[in-house]
C-alpha cells in the first residue's frame, strides 16, 4: 500500500505537549501504565478503508497522548490488513516514537484455512504472532493476547505457548480477552507458575453489557491484572448519532459489521434517555459512557474506536468530567435496567 497524498510532503512531528492532558492508569499490579483511553483498529483501518483517514486519526491520537494502540491477527477486512496498514503508518510516522507506544497484537479467532489457523494451539499463535510483527514491521509487540477462550486446546498448551513469546522476545506482556472469570483464574495460575507477567484482560464493557462487574473485575483484582474494556460505545450506540436515524456512513449502516439497524432501533429510547443525562452533565453521551466505565478501579483503558480524528478529539474530552453523582448513578441503573 502506498500512502499518497500532501502528508506524505509533511513529516510528522508529535506534539509536544501530548502529555499534559491525559491520565494514565496503571495496568493491575504491573509497570505498565496506559492512557485512560486507548485507541482500537478493529474497523477503520483495513484496505476497504481509507489509509489517508487511517493516519489522520493515528496522528490525532499520538497527538492526544495515546500511547496505546490495539490491533489484532484479523482486523480488516481483509484479514491482516489492519496490521498492514499500521505497518505502513508506523514506518512513516511513528517508528522513531517506538519506546513511547505500548502496541498490541492477538489471535484466537479464524484466522487462515485450514486446522491451524484458529482458536488456540501452539501451533497458530506463534506462527500468527510471526505474521504480525512482519505485517507491522515491528520487532516485538509489547502485549500479545489470546483472544478467545478455546474449549479444546488445553489450557497449558495455550499459556504455554504466550510464555515462550515472551521468552523468545517477542512480546513483553500478555493477556487474555473475552476469558470467562474461572478460566481467567485458571489462565492467572499457569502464567505464574511460568514466570509470565499477565497483565491484561480485554473485555467487552458499556452500559449496555455489564457482565464484567458479576466476578470478572473482583477476579482480575484478586490477581493484580488490569482490565481494557473494549467497545465502551457499544460500536458507536453510545452517542448521539443515531437519536435522528441511521447515518448512512455510520457502522450501523456498513457491510462487515457486527453492528445493525435492528440493534440500534432496540436501544434507541435507553439512548435518549442517556443523551438527556449527558446533556444535563454538559457532557456528550460518548463522553458520559466512558467516563462511567472509567470509574471501576480495575479498568486501567477505555479501548475506544473511531471512525475520525474528530471523535477521538471528542471521546478524550470525556476526561474532563469523570465523576458522578449517587442520584446519576441511580438514574443510569434505572434506565439501563
Ligand atoms: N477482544 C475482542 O474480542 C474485541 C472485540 C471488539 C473490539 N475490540 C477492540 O476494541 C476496539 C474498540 O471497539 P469498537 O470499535 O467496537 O468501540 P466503540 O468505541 O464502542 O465504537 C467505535 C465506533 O463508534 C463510533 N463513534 C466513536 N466515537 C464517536 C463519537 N464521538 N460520536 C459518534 N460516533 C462515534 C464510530 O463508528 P462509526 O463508524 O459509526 O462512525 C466508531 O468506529 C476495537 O478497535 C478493538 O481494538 C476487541
Amino acid at each position: 500500500m502506498q500512502i499518497n497524498d500532501k502528508s506524505e510532503i509533511k513529516e510528522y512531528s508529535a506534539f509536544p505537549e501530548r502529555y499534559h492532558k491525559m491520565d494514565y492508569k496503571r495496568s493491575g499490579k504491573s509497570g505498565i501504565l496506559l492512557p485512560a483511553i486507548s485507541l482500537g483498529l478493529w474497523h477503520n483501518f483495513g484496505f476497504v478503508d481509507s489509509l489517508q483517514n487511517a493516519r489522520e486519526v493515528l496522528r490525532c491520537a499520538f497527538d492526544l497522548g495515546i500511547t496505546h494502540f490495539d490491533l489484532a491477527n484479523n482486523y480488516g477486512p481483509p484479514y491482516g490488513s489492519a496490521e498492514e496498514n499500521f505497518g505502513t503508518i508506523f514506518k512513516k510516522d511513528f517508528k522513531k516514537y517506538r519506546d513511547e507506544l505500548f502496541i498490541a497484537s492477538k489471535a484466537g479467532y479464524d484466522m487462515w484455512p485450514g486446522p491451524y489457523g484458529n482458536f488456540g494451539s501452539r501451533k497458530y499463535l506463534i506462527a500468527s504472532l510471526d505474521q504480525s510483527l512482519k505485517r507491522m514491521g515491528l520487532d516485538y509487540v509489547d502485549i500479545f493476547y489470546h483472544h478467545r477462550p478455546d474449549p479444546e486446546t488445553p489450557l497449558e498448551e495455550t499459556m504455554g505457548a504466550l510464555a515462550d513469546m515472551v521468552r523468545q522476545g517477542k512480546a513483553l506482556y500478555v493477556g487474555i480477552s473475552n476469558y470467562q472469570p474461572k478460566e481467567t483464574q485458571e489462565a492467572a495460575k499457569i502464567l505464574k507458575s511460568l514466570n509470565t507477567s499477565f497483565i491484561l484482560h480485554q473485555a467487552r464493557y458499556s452500559m449496555f453489557d455489564r457482565w464484567v462487574e458479576d466476578g470478572l473485575l473482583n477476579t482480575l483484582h484478586e490477581h493484580g491484572v488490569g482490565c481494557i474494556a473494549f467497545s465502551p460505545l457499544a460500536q458507536g450506540m453510545l452517542t448521539d448519532k443515531y437519536i435522528h436515524g441511521i447515518p448512512e456512513n455510520s457502522r450501523a449502516n456498513k457491510a462487515f459489521s457486527y453492528l445493525n439497524t435492528d440493534t440500534v432501533n432496540d436501544t434507541i429510547e435507553k439512548v435518549k434517555a442517556l443523551n438527556t443525562l449527558a446533556i444535563k452533565r454538559e457532557q456528550k453521551l460518548s463522553q458520559m459512557a466512558i467516563a462511567w466505565i472509567l470509574r471501576q478501579p480495575q479498568v486501567a483503558s477505555v479501548l475506544v474506536g473511531a471512525s475520525s480524528a474528530n471523535q477521538l478529539k471528542e471521546n478524550v474530552k470525556a476526561l474532563d468530567n469523570l465523576s458522578f453523582t449517587v442520584e446519576e448513578l441511580t438514574l443510569i441503573d434505572k434506565i439501563l435496567k
